[in-house]
């Protein structure tokens, strides 16, 4: 092993490096560990907190101390972590070939014979793929694609590594890992929940409505599956609000619980925290050949990107004070400068009033020697504090141009706390990469779409559409808000003012009121259970990652 990757990754966030809590280490081996003479594999064993979890499994399960050799066995790449470990078996007299300090990668693919486990368990590194050791990597990507995967460049390091040790499990085979919650969002994700989802015949999740690393922001969910089980197979999610929960959990109870039928699609997993009748309605809902996509009437696009917000977004007393206003272009850049569903100039001036940084600059689209004098100094004041050489900047003809600059018909926002809306623009303004662009793809009546928006169905998929990590935002690309379905108000019954004060309020309820009664009863005739139902499992989902944000 090169000693300069290994020093390259032995920082702890490098290395994905926070270990598990020991209630968490000790519950996943009760769960896995159920026989004195199973073989267990921890691929990333850090200092040890799984591998001594394990041993005391075993001691419980009556195992002596003097049979504990051959039982187990950890991988473990840096040098110091893996000496830990070690020190942590020899405590209960297990060898030093119990752990090996090597590259988990290298180690399974020279493994032969000896590679298979009936239980895994651990907690493997979080890395982003530039981050990734290209030496590890390569084996990493080439083992994933022989069993019929393809990575690529969004691929975290987590993801080889539950797949290729799910891979080593014998017939029967456990796996019981730490992982980060976004395997139930993420698009580079979804090839493995598909390969999850067959290779594995139930699937037990256990998250928490709390985060439980202290020292990150990840949200992580623990990760429980069966290889061949005959009864109950299928999927479960067990939430729970805190780890003194999980060591009261009676593994038996969860065993015999419910479960789900596992969809073999790429479709996130955050459906999973619904009941199946929810589920079955969202799914009945999709085929309605009357609700189309968002996309069959709205583009949508990334706003602009400045390359330095600091320098280009001004407000009007630093515009006054360059003498630069005749060079600014309005722009809106924060979710918040957008109260209602409607953004006038009346909007604008309120919010350039509270001195908000409402303008960009845009200076003509000259060589610096004949632009204006004013523009010129304001040129040469960036160049003073090097704004010009961020890589944005850098690679444009002309760095003070920002290009990209055309007003939508509509923004939506790209981030939100309690839900999506679209807003309808009335000025010349145009956005920065934070809210997202809307373009209208046919003739429509802006004011029917901000209204249709508001519904219940189109919020409850934004909650499976969406993604949050961890602080309880809920993101979207623009391809996550074109794959809403949204039906559209074939008539304007509703007073939009009324509704526009009301989103102005955060009344959010009573709009939806409104706008589900005349949309999703009267003109789609769907029943009033359902649409009670729809709304609920905008709420339960909703609320589950409001209150994560909530520690
Ligand atoms: C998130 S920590 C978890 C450690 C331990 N499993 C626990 O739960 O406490 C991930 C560990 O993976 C190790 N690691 C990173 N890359 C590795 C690789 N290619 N092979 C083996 N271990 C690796 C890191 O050094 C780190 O100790």
């Amino acid at each position: 092993m090169q000693s300069d990757i290994v020093e390259k990754i032995d920082s702890k966030k490098l290395r994905g490096g926070y270990y598990t809590p020991q209630p968490i280490a000790e519950f996943i081996c009760r769960w896995a560990i159920t026989k004195p003479t199973q073989k267990v594999l921890e691929p990333s064993c850090g200092d040890g907190n799984f591998i001594e979890a394990a041993i005391k499994r075993f001691l419980q399960l009556g195992v002596p101390k003097n049979k504990l050799f051959g039982l187990l066995k950890g991988i473990e790449l840096v040098a110091r972590e893996a000496e830990e470990s070690k020190r942590r078996a020899a405590s209960y007299g297990l060898n030093s070939t119990t752990i090996i300090n090597s590259d988990f990668f290298s180690y399974i693919s020279n493994a032969n014979g000896d590679g298979h486990y009936d239980v895994v368990i651990g907690n493997p590194p979080f890395i982003r793929y530039q981050n990734f050791p290209e030496e590890h990597r390569k084996k990493a990507f080439e083992m994933m694609e022989e069993i019929g995967l393809t990575p690529n460049k969004l691929t975290n390091i987590w993801v080889p590594f539950l797949v290729l040790s799910a891979n080593s499990l014998n017939k029967n085979g456990k796996l019981g890992m730490v992982i980060p919650a976004e395997l139930f969002q993420v698009k580079y994700a979804a090839q493995t929940r598909i390969f999850l989802a067959k290779f594995f015949s139930r699937i037990t999740i256990v998250t928490f409505t709390k985060l439980v690393f202290q020292n990150i922001q990840q949200e992580v969910v623990l990760l429980l599956c069966e290889k061949d089980v005959s009864d109950n197979p299928g999927i479960r999610v067990v939430e729970l609000s805190s780890l003194e929960e999980l060591e009261k959990l009676n593994i038996s109870t969860i065993q015999k619980s419910a479960v789900k039928s596992l969809e073999h699609n790429s479709e996130k997993w955050t459906k999973y925290f619904l009941e199946e009748y929810e589920i079955h309605l969202l799914r009945k809902i999709k085929t309605d050949p009357r609700i189309k996509l968002a996309s069959d009437i709205m583009d949508v696009d990334v706003g602009l990107v400045t390359g330095r917000n600091e320098f280009f977004m001004i407000n009007e007393d630093t515009a006054a004070m360059w003498k630069i206003k005749p060079y600014t272009q309005k722009v809106v850049g924060k979710s918040n400068h957008f109260k209602g569903i409607i953004f006038k100039e009346d909007d604008f001036d309120s919010n350039a009033e509270a001195s908000f940084d409402g303008y960009l600059f845009l200076p003509p689209a000259k060589d610096f020697e004949d632009l204006p004098k004013a523009c010129k100094d304001y040129i040469k004041y960036g160049e003073e504090q090097n704004f010009h050489t961020g890589y944005k900047c850098r690679i444009r003809k002309r760095w003070y141009i920002t290009p990209s600059l055309w007003t939508p018909d509509a923004f939506v926002l790209r981030q939100v706390g309690d839900y999506p809306k679209v807003i309808i623009n009335k000025t010349d303004a145009c956005s920065t990469d934070t809210i997202h662009r809307v373009r209208f793809k046919r003739k429509i009546e802006p004011e029917l779409l901000a209204l249709s928006f508001l519904n219940s169905l189109t919020f409850a998929f934004s909650e499976i559409t969406g993604r949050s990590y961890g602080g309880g935002v809920l993101t979207f690309e623009p391809t996550e808000i074109e794959e809403l379905p949204l039906p559209i108000l074939k008539e304007n019954n509703i007073n939009f003012k009324k509704i526009d004060n009301l989103i102005r309020q955060r009344k959010i309820s009573e709009v939806l009121d409104i706008v589900d009664e005349e949309l999703l009863i009267k003109q789609l005739k769907l029943r009033r259970s359902d649409v009670q139902r729809l709304r609920a499992i905008w709420k339960k989902l909703s609320d589950r990652r409001l209150n994560r944000s909530k520690n």
